[in-house]
């Protein structure tokens, strides 16, 4: 269960060469608890699926890698199910399985990266939909005494692309499971992000079943997105960031067409890659390293980049954002350096 001198490799989907002084893998609440009474793991990085770290070349922490499997209908009423999958389930799959036994609920948060157990820390999102959406509970190992606890949607705090999990808990709780509330029938589908409501037009489809917004998902994210196996990335590098209604003006009074996204609470979310492209930094490269010719968040490795050369390279597109736009850009990815 615990190892000395692991490549992290093949467990990081930028593909950076690293290595691991001590690695652990979890199988089970029994494995994590027993790794995290030894003295060693105390202030260990949990790794997941790796799609949303980027690994200096030595990590200082030790690594707890999670691979608690196993996906499991756990109650049923009316039209709903609850879904209680292992925090190691890769989150793909878990899609593909609840669509394969005709339950919706997850079907816009296809393909996305990354497994099960990362999925309430960033509050997962994509085309309309947030995890928070489906989510009914998690369970939670707290490093400190190894304790388990249960927490419900209104505990973990989910905001966009964060939780109590990026704040309190940070340091203190390890996701071992989550549990989604998903529909049999009736399905709530969340067609009004505009790539997806064209796409279900133009293929004459009126009345979509959730595997039919899945597979637009699905053909949408293969066009924009590279694939991490062919082209090391970790998804958007950033998060987009959030201007309050001064702010928006001002910037709208210089680029009138400045694609924004207004908040329930009167904020403004821009889109980081616009930023991006505004300041010329879209396909730019630098050695290994650059950002994908095809959308400006996602940074990409092109072989050899080091975790330093990502870091720098991020660096200088938070500077150059900065300089111009004043917005200080925030990395969605974790940095275990
Ligand atoms: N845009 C550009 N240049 C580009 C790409 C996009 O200007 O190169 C502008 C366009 O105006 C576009 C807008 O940005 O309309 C938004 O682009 P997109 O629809 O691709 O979404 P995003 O805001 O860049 C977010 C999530 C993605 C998620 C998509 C789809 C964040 C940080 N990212 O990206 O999530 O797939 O929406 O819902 O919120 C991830 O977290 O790793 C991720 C891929």
């Amino acid at each position: 269960m615990i190892e000395q001198g692991v490549s992290l490799k093949t467990y990081n989907s930028f593909g950076i060469t690293a290595e691991a002084d001590l690695f652990a893998v979890a199988k089970s609440i029994g494995d994590l608890q027993f790794i995290l009474k030894d003295q060693r793991f105390t202030s260990a990085w949990i790794l997941g699926g790796g799609s949303n770290t980027l690994f200096c070349d030595t990590p200082k922490s030790p690594i707890i890698h999670l691979a608690i499997s196993g996906i499991e209908i756990t109650d049923e009423q009316g039209d709903e199910v609850v879904v209680k999958a292992g925090a190691g389930v890769n989150w793909h799959e878990l899609v593909l399985w609840s669509l394969e036994k005709g339950f919706g609920g997850l079907e816009n948060l296809a393909l996305i990266p990354g497994n099960v157990g990362a999925a309430p820390i960033q509050n997962i999102g994509a085309y309309g939909v947030e995890l928070q959406d489906v989510f009914e509970s998690c369970t939670l190992v707290n490093r400190n005494d190894q304790s388990v606890e249960i927490y419900d949607k209104v505990a973990c705090q989910f905001g966009y692309r964060d939780s109590i999990f990026k704040r309190k808990l940070k340091h203190v709780a390890v996701i071992t499971d989550v549990s989604l509330r998903l529909k049999k029938e009736n399905y709530r589908l969340n067609t009004s992000y505009g790539a997806i409501a064209q796409l279900l037009a133009s293929k004459g489809i009126n009345a979509p079943s959730p595997k039919d917004i899945a597979r637009i998902v699905m053909d949408i994210r293969r066009t924009k997105l590279p694939d991490p196996k062919q082209l090391g990335n970790a998804g958007s590098f950033f998060k987009n960031p959030i201007v309050n209604h001064s702010e928006f003006q001002q910037l709208r009074s210089s680029h009138p067409d400045l694609p924004h996204y207004e908040q329930t609470d009167g904020n403004y979310k821009i889109p980081a890659a616009w930023l991006i492209e505004q300041v010329g930094l879209k396909g730019a490269r630098d050695g290994d390293v650059g950002t994908h010719k095809h959308h400006a968040l996602v940074l990409v490795n092109f072989g050899g980049a080091s975790g330093h050369d990502i870091k720098a390279f991020s660096q200088m597109i938070q500077q150059t954002v900065e300089e111009r736009f004043g917005i200080r850009l925030q990395p969605e990815v974790n940095f275990c350096c």
